[in-house]
């Protein structure tokens, strides 16, 4: 559910109408609802109420501080994957208690960083990173609590370029090898082991994957707390889908997800942490687009968008379906025809969906791409010199422009040339 809905035949965001927006902002833009993405966030913490639990929304999702502000002020955790990131919680009033830094590649930069901002854990992927954070750690006279992220070997059955819980992806450690990790985890100064740490991919639409990774976690608690560590958090990680298409099949609730926890790690008295990103955001936000052209091609006609693969990338990479719907409602019997739907990218990947059917359009209409809130703002760039994409959040009447456009001055103005040319 989200409150991007019909009112007399014109598309809302909660109480604002998306065209107003629009005629003020100028296109494309992304548009948040504030009330769909607290929803998200409490559906979470309500499915893991039967214990001590803090949901940490994945910030790479969608890192505005605006929405960061609100889910962090609603007493979010945060996961973070980067320097930047951590720097966004943190100015966004996360306190470090409440951040999880995640990542496979953290630099001793990143972790001095955390480390004097303050961190609720690190989670460990490899050796090396663990003894470089034991040695940044203890020259600050400090111990941080990690977790080792394992590598379950399950398959997420989702896309292979976002499944990441099998041996060949780059994540974790194997977790055959854990306990040798975690013996010399334990032995390192600057390190205080608290838990074990899997996330095996995302745009999960079973519980199945899940259950397995999170089996074998259960088990493996039962081994290091034999080996004796106190084992008592386990972060599980993000990766339930969301419905990106009415005829697609409906992924699992977050209640159901939260009692497949309960029932198979909720015995061992761990507090979970749970890292989800793309069900908190993607619902809650739309790309807001123009229709520039309607083109007849041979065979094919085209909708060319102000709208292109820089401002929203998940077609082109993923292969992602997103609903593509008029801002101007259709009438239930308009008649529906095929259309490629392109920006104005020079490349052929720069298409968001072929031969989509789609109703009447023409030149100056407004669309706007549904359960576009997670991992669409956050990957656009500025590709073909277009500006980076603008983000405005509304709540109620409420509506603010979170990241403004770029002016092209200002866009020029970061290169230099230099002196000798
Ligand atoms: N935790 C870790 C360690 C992750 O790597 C991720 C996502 C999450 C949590 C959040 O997963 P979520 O709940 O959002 O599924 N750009 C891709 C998705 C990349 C996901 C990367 N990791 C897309 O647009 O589909």
């Amino acid at each position: 559910m989200d409150h991007f809905v019909y009112r007399e035949g014109r598309l809302f965001a909660e109480e604002v109408p998306v065209a107003e927006i629009a005629a003020e902002v100028g296109t494309p833009f992304y548009l948040y609802s504030a009330a769909t993405l607290a929803r998200h966030y409490r559906l979470f913490d309500e499915a893991l109420a039967w214990g001590p639990h803090l949901v940490c929304y994945a910030v790479k999702a969608a890192s505005n501080l605006a929405l960061l502000k609100l889910l962090g002020d609603m007493g979010a955790g945060m996961d973070v994957v980067s320097g930047g990131e951590y720097r966004r919680a943190r100015a966004a009033g996360v306190p470090g208690d409440r951040i999880v830094f995640s990542g496979v590649g953290k630099t001793r930069e990143e972790m001095q960083l955390a480390l004097e901002g303050g961190v609720r854990q690190v989670n460990l992927e490899s050796e090396p990173e663990m003894r470089a954070l034991s040695e940044v750690a203890a020259s600050m006279g400090l111990r941080v609590p990690v977790t080792v992220r394992v590598n379950p070997d399950v398959d997420a059955k989702t896309h292979a370029k976002i499944a990441t819980g099998k041996s060949e992806n780059k994540f974790g450690i194997p977790i055959a090898r854990a306990r040798e990790v975690y013996a010399e985890a334990a032995r390192l100064p600057g390190l205080e082991v608290v838990g074990i740490d899997v996330h095996i991919g995302s745009q999960l639409t079973e519980l199945a994957p899940f259950e397995a990774a999170y089996g074998k976690v259960a088990e493996l608690t039962g081994v290091l707390r034999a080996d004796g560590h106190d084992i008592r958090r386990l972060d599980l990680g993000g990766g339930l889908g969301i419905p990106y298409t009415r005829s697609n099949e409906v992924p699992p609730l977050p209640a159901d997800y939260g009692a497949m926890i309960r029932r198979t790690v909720g015995h061992l008295g761990c507090e979970i942490e749970i890292e989800p990103g793309r069900l908190i955001a993607g619902n809650a936000g739309i790309l807001v687009s123009r229709v520039i052209w309607v083109k007849q091609g041979e065979g094919r006609d085209f909708v060319i968008l102000d709208a292109a693969m820089n401002d929203l990338i998940r077609p082109a990479m993923y292969d992602a379906w997103h609903d593509i719907v008029p801002e101007k409602e259709a009438a239930a019997d308009a008649p529906l025809a095929p259309f490629d739907v392109v920006g104005p990218v020079c490349e052929s990947g720069d298409t968001f969906a072929r031969g989509r059917p789609l109703p009447p359009l023409a030149e100056g209409d407004l669309v706007a791409f549904r359960s576009a809130g997670a991992y669409g703002a956050v990957m656009a760039g500025e590709y073909n010199t277009r500006p980076l994409v603008p983000e405005v959040l509304v709540s109620g009447d409420h509506v603010a422009v979170i990241r403004a456009r770029p002016t092209f001055d200002e866009m020029l103005a970061r290169d230099t040339i230099p002196q000798w040319l």
